[in-house]
């Protein structure tokens, strides 16, 4: 499984929720997880360390800075469960980290991938939460990557925006990753009963035929559950109900479909 970017330029389509709920079910079949919070916003910090960090806190900002001389392994500390480990985003700082890479000269793409070429052989799996944007952030979570998982809306706006992150992709294949992989498209917040949520799972589906990448199904349903167990810091598996349950399943088999991918 290796090293996994999940991104996607458009906000709020369920990429940290996707982070947090792949890492639960990793650490239920027994794998050693590290989650990457590589969204200045540090949500998926904010619900995934096991103690709450404050704003000032050392983090991957400073692991990331070529003016601090902090690692990587400096910097994490312990998720919310045993088996997981959290690379975090707090304050202000990875936003000024980015800035310093809009700046930067040659080699600014391959700051995170040389700062997890320290610690990855800890671990089974790594995820990266990439923020909402095409930016020198999200590059570096492709360039540090073997395979990148896109999530998606079963919405136009989302489908358009894919095609947008299929160039960018494409971009840190040719010029900084050349083996970067692209694991296939996740469909969240999907509304089976509306027309257009039938119609727009449709079209991904296609989308994917024709370039050739799988869409993960089933999709990720909208149910309050996810929410409500990602804001309680709680797998779906640990929150009770059959309907939780169910969801927490999914997202096991999407887990076991990611290892059979090379
Ligand atoms: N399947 C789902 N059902 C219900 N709510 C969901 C689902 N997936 C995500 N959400 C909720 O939608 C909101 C956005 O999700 P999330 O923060 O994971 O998206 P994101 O892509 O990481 O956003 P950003 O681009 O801002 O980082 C959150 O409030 C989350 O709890
Ligand atoms: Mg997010």
């Amino acid at each position: 499984m290796g090293v996994i970017a999940v991104c996607n330029q458009k906000g709020g389509v369920g990429k940290s929720t996707t982070v947090f709920h792949l890492a639960r079910a990793a650490v239920v079949a027994g794998k050693r997880v590290l989650v990457v919070d590589l969204d200045p916003q540090g949500n998926l910090t904010s619900v995934m360390t096991k103690e709450p960090l404050a704003d000032d806190d050392i983090s991957l900002a400073d692991a990331l800075s070529s003016q601090t001389r902090e690692r990587l392994a400096d910097v994490l500390v312990p998720g919310v469960w045993p088996g997981v480990d959290v690379a975090p985003t707090v304050g202000t700082a990875l936003g000024a980290i980015r800035d310093e890479l809009i700046k930067d000269g040659p080699g600014r793409e391959y700051r995170l991938r040389e700062s997890l070429a320290q610690v990855t052989r800890r671990y089974d799996l790594v995820l990266i939460d990439c923020p909402p944007a095409l930016d020198q952030l999200t590059i570096n979570g492709l360039t540090a990557a073997n395979g990148v998982l896109i999530v998606s809306q079963s919405k136009l706006w989302s489908t358009n925006g894919i095609a947008h992150l299929l160039a960018t992709i494409d971009g840190v294949q040719r010029h900084f990753n050349e083996t970067l992989g692209i694991l296939g498209v996740i469909i969240n917040l999907h509304e089976a009963h509306t027309l257009g949520g039938r119609f727009w799972n449709d079209e991904l589906h296609a989308a994917g035929e024709q370039r050739g990448f799988r869409i993960f199904d089933p999709p990720i349903p909208k149910r309050a559950v996810i929410a409500d167990a990602t804001e309680a810091s709680r797998g779906l598996d640990e929150w009770g109900g059959a309907d939780a349950a169910a969801l927490a399943t999914i997202y096991a088999d999407y887990l076991k479909e990611l290892e059979g991918t090379p």
